[in-house]
């Protein structure tokens, strides 16, 4: 629909008697009317091929195509649909009238024509159709302001999970690396007394065993208390305990520094690290979920590291990454042996693989991949949507994919994706860039 103003508005009027025409047309253009005229309703459906006017005045009856067929075809075609358009018809026929209704006329005028009743009649329509042209626009306009209300909305609450998202996980990150700083220290102080300890302890031992030489025959007093203590048995087991805690100490250290590699809280940068490290990392921290348990069997682990240089990343989200997709192969594997038997499990046990390659001389890859139960390719076409989750209430939170997805794309202009084979394997593969400024080339 086009707009349309009363200076400009053209009105056009088919008729086959020219007496008609000539006065129509005087009165119209008088009154500051742009006045087209055809003979025919053939000529009229040519003329607004070329040019649309704003209203069409029509007579009835005409030879070869009368107005109600020559309206049909205005009516039919989208172009000259919502042009309105007034009959004009004799006084007296009531089922003409009627009929011009019925294809879509929008008024009539009878003939003789009132010249003021014309004028009227045709600026009323001019105007109805204007303000129909303007809704029309208005709404258009709203239209369109819904749907960019819509999607702000939809922006903005995919920004707040994200926010939320993050602000967990740098308060997770924090909170690890708090714990780590802490225990850091005391560990520490086990860890380097431990050595001195166990050489002190083997000096005393020593001494005694030269007293026992140097002095075969002791008093009756040390007598008692060497019947009393089984000093054979003292000795061994005194090596032995100093052993287990300097491994016990020593396991704690690599797990405080695992925590402190993968947190990473420090590193708000873009820094050059060892992924493996971040791997490894994850690992450890994931270990008390891949042991052997009595209620159920373990999950072997084969890595195939290939030789990776440093990777320019934010160390700390990209572990996240690395946790996220080693914990839901966890979940997956878990869940995989609660409705297998034991000799299925035995048959094929659960196992997880990480292989690191170099694609190109810029790009390196990850693949994770489990021997769980598979994804099929109509879950796996929503793996990485907000909220998609196949995990009970309270135990999936179905970000953990997004957040990745964001994480590899958005931060680092790498690819993440998931190939499967339901019921054999789960492959995900991430691919990042070595150095940041090939990813904003490519
Ligand atoms: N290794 C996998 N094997 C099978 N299904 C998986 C695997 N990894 C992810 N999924 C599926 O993808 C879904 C989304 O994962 P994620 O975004 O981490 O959310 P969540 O773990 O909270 O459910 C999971 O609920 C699970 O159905
Ligand atoms: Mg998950």
């Amino acid at each position: 629909m086009n707009l349309v103003t009363e200076q400009t508005a053209t009105v056009l009027i088919v008729d086959d008697n020219p007496a008609n025409l000539g006065v129509l047309s005087d009165a119209l253009d008088q009154a500051g009317l742009e006045v087209w005229v055809a003979k025919s309703g053939k000529v009229a459906l040519e003329r607004v091929k070329y040019a649309l006017p704003h209203l069409i005045l029509l007579d009835v009856m005409m030879p070869e195509i009368d107005g109600f067929e020559t309206c049909r075809q205005l009516k039919a075609n989208p172009q000259t649909k919502d042009i309105p358009v007034i009959f004009m018809t004799a006084l007296s026929d009531t089922a003409n009238k009627l009929e011009g209704f019925e294809v879509g006329a929008v008024d009539y005028i009878t003939k003789p024509f009132q010249q003021e009743e014309v004028l009227s009649r045709v600026k009323l329509h001019l105007k109805l159709y204007d303000l129909a042209a303007k809704l029309d626009q208005k709404n258009t306009l709203l239209e369109q302001k819904v749907a960019e209300v819509s999607q702000a909305y939809e922006d903005l609450q995919q920004m707040q999970i994200k926010l939320i998202q993050s602000e967990k996980l740098s308060s997770l990150g924090q909170m690890v690396a708090g714990i780590a700083h802490e225990i850091n220290n005391p560990v520490n102080f086990i860890y380097g007394n431990l050595i001195p300890a166990g050489e002190y302890t083997q000096e005393l031992l020593h001494i005694l065993r030269l007293y026992q030489q140097e002095y075969p025959n002791p008093t009756p007093r040390i007598q008692t208390q060497l019947e009393a203590t089984d000093l054979d048995f003292l000795q061994e087991d005194l090596l032995k305990l100093l052993n287990s805690m300097n491994i016990g100490a020593k396991r704690i250290h690599e797990i405080v520094k695992s925590m402190r590699i993968f947190s990473r809280v420090d590193e708000a940068k873009m820094k050059a690290v060892n992924i493996h490290e971040g791997i490894d990392s994850t690992l450890t921290i994931l270990n008390y979920r891949l042991k052997a348990k009595p209620e159920h069997s373990g999950i072997e682990v084969v890595k195939e590291y290939g030789q990776l240089p440093l990777i320019e990343c934010y160390a700390g989200q990209l572990n996240q990454v690395f946790m996220n997709i080693l914990a839901n192969a966890i979940d997956a594997l878990d869940e995989y042996n609660q409705q297998r038997s034991f000799a299925e499990i035995q048959k094929q046990p659960s196992r997880i693989s990480i292989r690191t390659t170099m694609i190109s001389n810029e790009w390196v890859a990850i693949h994770i991949s489990d021997n769980g139960p598979g994804i099929c390719e109509v879950k796996k076409a929503k793996l990485f949507n907000p909220f998609f989750t196949t995990k009970p209430v309270g135990k999936g939170t179905g970000l953990g994919l997004s957040i990745s997805h964001q994480i590899v794309v958005e931060k680092h202009g790498g690819n993440i994706y998931c190939q499967s084979t339901p019921g054999n394997l789960t492959e995900f593969v991430i691919q990042i860039p070595i150095q940041q400024r090939i990813a904003q080339v490519a």
